[in-house]
């Protein structure tokens, strides 16, 4: 039978551990819902398997030597390869979720694909292949906090779309900089792309977060957040070294959040 519905597409990205198989979808795909499935962790063949931990990322200044431009191209389009992964995770996990909410999802994941080809295709571009570089598997490690959160669609939208998305606005901008001053233009242009939908996916958790809640206060974002959003993520992770404030209130985000996440200092950290 051929592979047409979301529900057909998420388990074999699930359940499929090749590259072809995380890159397989259809933007118009039906979505025939059954029930719950709830996968431990995404299958993965040969050097996609996933490691704990990670080295850390060149210097910004490194980018004008190939094997700095490789590290950070393999971590971003790894990056991608899991958020593609948990999207998937998550069509598989809230059948019951509104049909706008997982039409935006399934969207998402397919923007996520596009990504994901993008990055390979500047890998490819240098010579490389994903895996050439081990792949840790940070993202998957928050899944079980998602899973026995109180309200775990609501935990899944304040990891995803509200912390690690949120935070790659910021990552992006940095490194598109970055790139274009190591003298890698095409990269750079990549690294703007990915920025500019991250901003869509940042506003779809943040719009399906607040639904129903009141929407005259303007801490309406930051009350459910803190709220939902599973340990041990929180606002000082939804950020990076570089703070993007007006990709943030592109992305709907209020003030009062902007605020927050701007001001968080990470656990144990003294002012
Ligand atoms: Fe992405
Ligand atoms: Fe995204």
């Amino acid at each position: 039978m051929a592979t047409t519905t979301i529900q057909q597409f998420c388990r074999r990205i699930l359940e499929g551990g090749t590259l072809a198989d995380k890159q397989c979808g259809d933007a118009g795909a039906a979505d025939e819902v059954a029930g719950v499935i709830d996968v431990a962790v995404a299958a993965r063949t040969g050097v996609l398997q996933m490691i704990d931990g990670a080295e850390r990322l060149p210097a910004l200044c490194e980018l004008h030597r190939d094997d700095a431009r490789v590290a950070c191209l393999s971590r971003f389009a790894h990056h991608e390869m899991m958020a593609i992964e948990l999207f998937a995770w998550a069509l598989l996990r809230f059948p019951t979720a509104p049909p706008a909410l997982r039409r935006g999802l399934w969207a998402a994941l397919v923007e996520e694909q596009t990504h994901l080809g993008l990055y390979l295709e500047r890998l490819a571009a240098h010579g490389a292949a994903l895996g050439d570089v081990p792949l840790s598997g940070y993202f998957w490690k928050l899944v079980p906090a998602i899973r026995s959160a109180a309200e775990p669609l609501k935990a899944f939208l304040c990891a995803q779309g509200l912390t690690l998305e949120q935070a790659n606005l910021d990552f992006t901008m940095l490194f598109r900089d970055a790139f274009a001053l190591g003298g890698d233009a095409e990269s750079a242009a990549v690294m703007q792309r990915v920025h500019d939908d991250e901003i869509g996916h940042v506003r779809l958790a943040r719009t399906w977060l607040c639904k129903g809640l009141d929407p005259s206060s303007d801490d309406v974002d930051v009350d459910a957040y803190q709220r939902h959003v599973p340990f041990p993520l929180s606002a000082a992770r939804a950020k990076g070294r570089r703070f993007e404030a007006g990709a943030r209130r592109r992305a709907g985000l209020s003030e009062s959040f902007i605020a927050l996440v701007r001001d968080a200092r990470p656990y144990g950290q003294r002012l």
